[in-house]
């Protein structure tokens, strides 16, 4: 093995007892690769925010659905959100009651309301007429509501979902319309929610959103609401810039000051019920790549291009918001690396959009050569698509015996017709 660029899996022993292109020839490329040690380190950040019982880790799955990662997120010890009918299918796949699913929704039918509340999940309504609608269809019925702080974060304007501008939560100065809601159809307000964006690396907003959020809570509580669930939401960011030495969000202030405040306020107000934190990213991106192999080099004028079959269908973050995944380049035969260049990292797929890296300064990338985006766990698989006609990839968890074992197969052809009518 000649590896180019490998230092950061090196350290983190991210392979195990296996090598990142004898994955590739086992299992084909590109090919998702998780580590199943490093998910079990992430949940235990995050368990270990405070150690107030009623606090939760409410992992937000739409980060990443795949059954056997849902499992050992449950197996530490979190509990799970879903946004969808599909969401909640997987989430029992992997063994989760419908008593630790919240269903945090936007805009959905009466059927799905209905259905996430007959089958037992908590159900968070995020606008009048949704909790309206709930109302007419679960009289009586226990329901979340999801509120806008008024304060938004996140890398990109696409995942901003607090503030005004945003399509996301109830006005706080709504409440009043809310509780004649809930009132006219016997509802109890058992939960209040908010996230405020994706992908924050100091905490301030966070915590200052929270403090609007226990606000709210004081008022209904005075109200008589029987709350049982107050969800700060999720957004908790990791590094992406892994060789520039990016530092990681300071896990440990945040969970002085979330546990400071929740353990105070729960005692202040006699508050029996639980506190969640409703993460995606932080939970999944790190414990997850993307492999896949340079099958042609060119220049065009003065710039570079290694093309891979890493098409944005296959990794769409860094086409949807321009987002960095760092690299990794792997070589056989112990060739050492060359000079470095700026170069260009594109996809297999017929737009010139499909761009996974741009203008990196890296050793130069040959022909054969096997890479990686690395924190491919978040956003990943679940954002694949078939564009282009093009097969899904497979994906394997590198165990904690240090052994790969697969967890999804690579589509096939047939799969692209399996749901024709012709
Ligand atoms: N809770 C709610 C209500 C959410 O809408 C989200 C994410 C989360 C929790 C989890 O947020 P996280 O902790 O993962 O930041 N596809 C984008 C991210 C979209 C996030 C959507 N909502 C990306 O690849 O960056």
């Amino acid at each position: 093995m000649g590896n180019v660029r490998s230092e950061y899996t090196d350290r983190m022993g991210f392979y195990g007892k296996e090598d990142p292109r004898a994955l590739v020839r086992r299992f084909g490329s590109p090919l998702y690769v998780y580590n199943e040690a490093i998910l079990r380190r992430r949940c235990r950040d995050l368990v270990g925010l405070s150690s107030f019982p009623g606090f939760f880790v409410n992992y937000s799955a739409k980060a990443n659905t795949n059954p056997s990662l849902l499992s050992i997120i449950r197996s530490e010890g979190c509990v799970v959100d879903a946004m969808s009918p599909g969401e909640l299918f997987l989430n029992r796949k992997a063994g989760y009651m419908p008593e630790e699913i919240t269903y945090v929704c936007n805009n959905v039918s009466a059927g799905e309301l209905t259905d996430a509340a007959r089958q037992g999940c908590l159900v968070s309504v995020d606008s009048l007429s949704q909790l309206d609608l709930f109302g007419e269809n679960v009289p009586g019925g226990k329901v979340m509501v999801r509120f806008n702080p008024g304060i938004g974060a996140g890398h990109s304007d696409k995942v901003v979902t607090g503030g005004k501008k945003t399509k996301f939560g109830i006005d706080m100065d709504k409440l009043d319309d809310v509780l004649a809601l809930v009132r006219r159809h016997h509802l109890r307000l058992a939960g209040i929610n908010q996230h405020i964006g994706s992908l924050f690396m100091e905490a301030a907003p966070y915590v200052s959103a929270m403090d609007v959020l226990l606000d709210l809570a004081e008022r209904l509580l005075a109200l008589g609401a029987p709350l049982e669930v107050i969800d700060f939401g999720g957004g908790f960011g990791i590094p992406y810039h892994k060789y520039e030495g990016e530092e990681r969000l300071d896990i440990a202030s945040l969970g002085m000051a979330l546990h400071a405040r929740i353990s105070a306020w729960a005692q202040e107000h006699g508050y029996s019920g639980r506190f969640f934190v409703e993460p995606g990213r932080y939970v999944v991106a790190e414990c997850g790549l993307v492999l896949g192999t340079v099958l042609a080099t060119k220049s065009n004028g003065m710039h570079l291009f290694a093309g891979t079959d890493i098409g944005f269908n296959v990794l769409a973050r860094p086409m949807l918001y321009d987002a960095f995944h760092d690299v990794e380049i792997y070589r056989d035969n112990g060739r050492p690396a060359g000079s470095c260049a700026e170069q260009t990292i594109v996809g297999d797929i017929c737009e010139s959009g499909d761009i996974l890296a741009r203008n990196r300064m890296l050793p130069l990338i040959e022909q054969g050569d096997v890479i990686a985006m690395l924190d491919a766990g978040a956003y990943g698989w679940v954002m694949a698509s078939c564009y282009n006609s093009r097969l899904r990839p497979a994906e394997v968890l590198i165990g904690e015996d240090g052994n790969a074992r697969l967890i999804r197969r690579r589509e096939t052809l047939d799969d692209l017709c399996s749901t024709l009518a012709f």
